[in-house]
């Protein structure tokens, strides 16, 4: 649907023309499952996303109707009660914001309506909690001329993540969503918050997202237990006077000399993990430069690897994707996101696209019983509000 189109259904509930914003989804390169461990990750953000539609009110209330999921119905969030409440179901997300928000200072009024369309695919692994919560930021900032900077917001939406939505995710997502540029990746040292934008020039080839069309079931816990191992074995580590402030300090050298004192083999497979992604997402980037494409499929397919026998993350959905695109000429794929579900991303040469798409799309039915989903990928800029131009 057009931006026209979605403000003419709902003129009833916003009630006026209003100001438009957009935040992107989110697809990662490689680096995966180490943002919570001080690693180095390469995400890029994408024209899927999130927008949303704001009028003012003379009251003390937020509005929230989704047009995805009118079923919900419109929620009403009084600025009296901004804790968590289960009955506000998808807003409870930016009513972590806004609550957050206004304990840094933002001068609230008068309320807003907000309705929300989003075109990333529900559940994906694409980051639509992300490109929410920052998005919630952004328009908060511009509706009340907040001084706050997008750096600042991507942290306050990682800590609702966090503590008001209770997934103990690393900064990965709501930094991507935030600060990215078309046409580029951030390369980002999560544990300093530098980046660096590298241009994203594949040259004869494109980067394809298949969603796995998964449910991703018990993703949280499971996320929350690998964060328990990895810090587990960064507390043996440090015991036996390995100096490390997180796993992903270590280089490969230093864990080859130190893993004998990881005993026991579950945790050991996830420190590996951690300490060569983290290697091979310096090697992604300096190939990625050089424009050395087939280095850069070759590490992603290690990557996947090592989350699938490693850190044990992927499922039989996500690998025969895989496997299927590899099959079909794919020079890279592997899992992207949390796992468990969710996407791949795959490098392919753009002359051959729509084959490998429809024989890995033939493959994985036969294979899965259900459909997988495909989307070329192609990037965007950060969390931001639509010009006049943008919206015609
Ligand atoms: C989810 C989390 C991110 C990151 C990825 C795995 O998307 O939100 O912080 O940990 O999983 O790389």
């Amino acid at each position: 649907m057009t931006i026209n189109e979605i403000m003419n259904e709902n003129n009833k509930f916003l009630n006026g023309k209003p100001r438009v914003y957009f935040s992107p989804g989110r697809v990662n390169l490689i680096g995966e499952h180490i943002d919570y461990l001080g690693g180095n990750v390469f995400p890029t953000g994408i024209n899927l996303g999130t927008y949303a539609f704001v009028t003012s009110r003379d009251d003390h209330e937020f509005h929230f109707l989704s047009h995805n999921f009118k079923e919900f119905g419109k929620k009403v969030v009084s600025l009296d009660f901004l804790d968590f409440d289960e009955n506000r179901d998808w807003a409870n997300y930016p009513s972590g914001v806004l609550q957050s928000m206004i304990k840094k200072g933002l001068d609230v009024d008068k309320g807003l309506n907000i309705l929300i369309y989003g075109t990333l695919p529900n559940g994906a692994g694409l980051s639509s909690s992300a490109s929410l919560e920052v998005l919630m930021g952004t328009l908060l900032k511009n509706e009340y001329n907040f001084d706050i900077s997008t750096i600042d917001i991507v942290k306050l939406s990682q800590k609702v993540e966090n503590n008001y939505i209770g997934v103990n995710c690393g900064i990965m997502d709501q930094f991507a969503v935030g600060m990215c540029k078309k046409d580029y990746a951030i390369y980002l040292d999560t544990n300093s918050l530098e980046y660096q934008l590298v241009p994203l020039i594949l040259g004869d080839y494109t980067l394809i997202i298949a969603n796995t069309n998964k449910k991703r079931a018990l993703a949280d816990s499971k996320y929350n237990q690998r964060r328990s191992e990895c810090d587990i074995g960064l507390k043996v580590l440090k015991n036996n006077n390995i100096d490390i402030n997180m796993l992903c300090d270590m280089d490969p050298k230093t864990y080859e000399s130190a893993k004998y004192l990881l005993t026991d083999n579950t945790i050991k497979r996830r420190v590996e993990h951690a300490v060569y992604e983290n290697d091979r997402t310096k090697k992604a980037v300096t190939a990625l430069e050089a424009g050395n494409l087939e280095l850069l499929g070759k590490l992603m397919n290690l990557s996947h690897i090592s989350l699938k026998n490693l850190y044990k993350v992927s499922c039989l959905e996500l690998d025969t994707l895989v496997d299927s695109f590899l099959k079909h000429g794919a020079i890279g794929s592997r899992m992207t996101g949390a796992g468990f579900g969710g996407c791949t991303i795959s490098l392919v040469k753009t002359n051959i696209v729509k084959e490998v798409i429809k024989n890995v799309g033939k493959e994985y039915i036969k294979k899965i019983g259900h459909t997988a989903d495909f989307y070329l990928c192609k990037t965007s800029d950060g969390a931001r509000k639509l010009s006049e131009e943008e919206i015609k």
